[in-house]
C-alpha cells in the first residue's frame, strides 16, 4: 500500500487579481483542500501578482480554516501586471520567477479574468511556469468556450465563478426599484458594471427591467433617436407608468457637445492593464431623456453591489466543480490550462463529467452572443433567458396588486 501522497513534498500556491468577486474565497478554499488532500503544501499569495514581487508576499493555507462563503478574497486582489504596461512601462516578471523559485513554488494557480489569466498565459508560455488559471468575473466576459443548448441548436456561450452571484444581486436591485419608482411614475436608469460586454446588465430583465443597452450595440446619432421613440412609447403604454432602464457602465453613447460616441468615465487614470474606471453614464442618460421626453427620469449606479456580499449556491457548486477540474489537470501534470465548464447546465448538473480544460493562449474576452440581445427592441432574447435561467432561476418581479375603484363625485 502506498503511505505517501502522491504531492508530498510539493508546493501549490494560489493568487487572485482584477476586481473581486462573491465566489473567489469559495474557489480558493475549494483548491485548498483538494490540493492538500493530494498531499501538496498551500501558499496564498497575497495582492495578485503583487505578492511575487520584491521579497514576496506569501502565507500557508495548509491546515488553516477557510470561509468559502464570505464575498471577496482573503488573499486579496490588485491589478498588478508583471509584464510592462502603459502605466508602468518596467519588466517584472523576473521578479516573479525569482520568487517562485525562492518560495520553492511548484504550480501556480491564478483566479482571475482576462488581464490576470492573460499575464499568467505569458509567465507560462515565455518561462515555463506551471500554471493552472481559473476563471473569475462578474462581468462574465471571459471565453470560456462553454456551450449553451437550446431548442436543437448550441451557441457559444461563457460561464464564469462570479457572475452567478453578481446577477443574484442585480436581478434583487432591479425587483426591488420597481416600488419607488412606480410611486413617482418615473424612468429609472441602472447602470450595471461591464465595460465591454453586457451579460451582467441583462440579468437586469430577470428583475423586471424592460429595457437595456449594452456596450456591444453602439449607441449612435441615429440610434439614439431611435431609443428615445422606443422609451416614449414604452413608457406610455406601461400600466404602472415607469420603466426601468438597465444600462452596462461602458455603453457607447452619442456625445451630443463632442459630435462623437463617448463613455462616461469616472477617472481617466488608466490601470497596468490600460483599463479606465467608467461610471455617470446613467445620470447622463436620465437627464437627456428628461429634457427631450419631459418624464421624471433618474439615474441609479449599482457599483460594487454585484460584487459584493456573500458566494451563492450556483457559484458556490461551481467552483467545486471547476476545481474537481483542477485536481485532473494536476494528477496529469497538465499545465497552461484553465477548467471551463462545458455546458451551461443547471445547478443540479454542475459535475465533473460536464468540465472541460481550455489553453491558456484561447484565454480572451468574449462578448454577449448577437443572438442573445435584440437591437431592434433594446431587450435580451429568450435565448439569453434560457441561458441565464439555468444559473439564477425564474425571473422575478414585485407587484403591488390592488386597483383602486375611481371615485366620480356626486352631483
Ligand atoms: O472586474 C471587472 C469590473 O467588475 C468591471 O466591470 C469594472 O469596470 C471594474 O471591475 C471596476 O473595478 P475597480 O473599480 O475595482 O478597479
Amino acid at each position: 500500500m502506498r503511505t505517501e501522497k502522491i504531492f508530498a513534498g510539493k508546493t501549490l500556491a494560489i493568487l487572485s487579481g482584477g476586481g473581486d468577486t462573491p465566489a473567489i474565497n469559495s474557489s480558493i478554499e475549494a483548491v485548498r483542500n483538494r490540493a492538500s488532500m493530494l498531499g501538496f503544501k498551500v501558499f496564498g499569495v497575497l495582492r495578485g501578482w503583487k505578492g511575487l514581487l520584491g521579497d514576496g508576499d506569501i502565507v500557508d493555507l495548509t491546515n488553516i480554516p477557510y470561509n468559502g462563503i464570505y464575498g471577496g478574497t482573503g488573499l486579496l486582489s490588485s491589478r498588478t501586471n508583471p509584464f510592462p504596461s502603459k502605466k508602468n512601462p518596467e519588466d517584472r516578471s523576473q521578479q516573479i520567477l525569482r520568487n517562485i523559485e525562492r518560495y520553492k513554488i511548484d504550480v501556480l494557480v491564478t483566479i482571475g479574468g482576462d488581464d490576470t489569466n492573460g499575464a499568467a498565459k505569458r509567465m507560462y508560455e515565455t518561462y515555463g511556469i506551471p500554471v493552472i488559471g481559473f476563471p473569475k468575473t462578474i462581468d462574465n466576459d471571459l471565453r470560456t468556450r462553454t456551450m449553451h443548448h437550446y431548442k436543437g441548436k448550441q451557441y457559444e456561450t461563457v460561464l464564469c465563478p462570479g457572475f452567478a452571484s453578481g446577477a443574484m444581486q442585480i436581478k434583487k436591485m432591479a425587483a426591488k426599484l420597481h416600488t419607488t419608482n412606480e410611486s413617482h411614475q418615473r424612468i429609472m436608469v441602472l447602470e450595471v458594471m461591464g465595460r465591454d460586454a453586457g451579460w451582467l446588465t441583462g440579468t437586469a430583465s430577470f428583475g423586471g427591467a424592460q429595457i437595456s443597452l449594452i456596450p456591444e450595440v453602439e449607441m449612435t446619432k441615429e440610434r439614439k433617436d431611435f431609443f428615445f421613440e422606443f422609451v416614449k412609447e414604452k413608457y406610455m403604454s406601461s400600466p404602472t407608468k415607469s420603466l426601468i432602464i438597465a444600462v452596462s457602465e461602458g455603453v457607447r453613447w452619442w456625445n451630443e457637445e463632442k459630435q462623437m460616441l463617448d463613455m462616461v468615465y469616472a477617472s481617466s487614470d488608466l490601470d497596468e492593464y490600460g483599463h479606465p474606471r467608467f461610471g455617470g453614464v446613467s445620470g447622463v442618460i436620465a437627464s437627456e431623456i428628461n429634457k427631450k421626453l419631459g418624464v421624471e427620469a433618474r439615474g441609479q449606479i449599482s457599483g460594487y453591489i454585484p460584487r459584493a456580499g456573500k458566494c451563492y449556491e450556483y457559484d458556490r457548486r461551481l467552483t467545486s466543480t471547476l476545481a474537481d477540474k483542477v485536481v485532473d489537470l494536476l494528477l496529469r501534470e497538465d499545465y497552461g490550462k484553465m477548467p471551463v465548464m462545458r455546458d451551461i447546465v443547471p445547478y443540479c448538473e454542475l459535475e465533473e463529467f460536464h468540465t472541460d480544460a481550455i489553453e491558456m493562449g484561447n484565454i480572451g474576452n468574449f462578448p454577449l452572443p448577437e443572438l442573445y440581445y435584440n437591437a431592434n427592441e433594446f431587450t435580451f432574447t429568450e435565448q439569453y433567458t434560457d441561458f441565464l435561467k439555468n444559473i439564477i432561476g425564474e425571473p422575478y418581479r414585485m407587484e403591488f396588486a390592488t386597483q383602486f375603484p375611481i371615485v366620480i363625485p356626486q352631483e
